[in-house]
């Protein structure tokens, strides 16, 4: 880990409700728990989901006189008013640049559409984690498989997009994008479909530069503690003591083996 400059982790795709926020605040809790100093923004502020989130954490904490890791939070929405889009984006990079010397990462949660805030974000990037569901759908953002050859086709919209990103860190003097897909809402039920999907993964992962993560599989438990605020990473506090199912302890695991990913050896 950086003595200096916090290490910058994207959480993007270019596909809605593949579970970026839910992976953003994860980590981020995860990796605080692990003593490091973590800031979290929200690039998606109109929608606000990771905001709300830890919005409803710190409410949770108030409420029940409980001290739980929470990151220092931002949250920016896109500007409607064109004319300010330049002066915005100047901004909020002000904004992420200042927080480098402060912490040991910032996580950055996106929408899941291009717009002057997700390609800011592409731009900071030290790592880059794309979630991406069992879906033929998801896998098509990466790319276009031709399923009479069986062959990967040209890259899809999203692995074109990050190609372009690398391009330009290069130009800016960073040759190493730590790009991760990682799968997420992963049935637990065997599926040729999910087989289809990891397959391609795997195989595409050396040509577009990315390294394959497991991930998180479909569990309520990543969706049912929304309100309070809470992970599964929080459920053993010792002001909290609530039981812990084989379910939650394999969650647990999941997120760490993510966090792993974070800081290649
Ligand atoms: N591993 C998981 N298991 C079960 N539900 C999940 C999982 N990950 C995310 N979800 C649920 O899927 C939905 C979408 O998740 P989330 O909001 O994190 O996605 P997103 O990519 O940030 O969406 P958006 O593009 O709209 O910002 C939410 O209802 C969330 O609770
Ligand atoms: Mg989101």
């Amino acid at each position: 880990m950086s003595d200096t400059v916090a290490h910058t982790i994207v959480i993007s795709n270019e596909k809605g409700g593949t579970g970026k926020s839910t992976i953003a605040l994860h980590l981020a809790i995860k990796l605080m728990q692990e003593g490091y100093k973590i800031a979290t923004i929200d690039l998606d502020g109109r929608q606000g989901t990771l905001s709300q989130y830890l919005a409803n954490r710190a409410m949770f904490c108030l409420k029940n006189n409980i001290k739980l890791p929470t990151p220092q939070h931002f949250k920016f929405a896109p500007t409607d008013n064109y004319s300010h889009i330049a002066e915005h984006s100047a901004c909020v990079e002000m904004q992420i640049n200042s927080l480098l010397p402060l912490y040991d990462a910032v996580i950055i949660d996106t929408s899941g559409h291009k717009n002057y805030l997700f390609e800011l974000a592409h731009k900071s990037a030290d790592t880059l984690i794309t979630p991406i569901t069992d879906s033929l759908i998801d896998l098509n953002l990466i790319s276009e498989i031709d399923f009479n050859s069986g062959k990967a086709g040209k890259p899809g919209v999203y692995a074109n997009y990050v190609w372009d990103v690398k391009k330009y860190l290069a130009s800016q003097g960073k040759s190493y994008l730590n790009w991760i897909v990682v799968g997420n809402k992963i049935g637990s039920t065997k599926s040729r479909n999910k087989n289809i999907v990891f397959e391609y993964l795997e195989k595409l992962s050396k040509l577009y530069g990315y390294r394959l993560c497991d991930g998180l599989k479909d569990r309520v438990i990543y969706k049912e503690l929304f309100l309070e605020g809470l992970t599964v990473l929080d459920l053993q506090h010792e002001q909290l003591k609530r039981r812990m199912t084989l379910s939650h302890i394999a969650a647990k695991q999941e997120i760490k083996q993510l966090a792993e990913f974070i800081w290649p050896e």
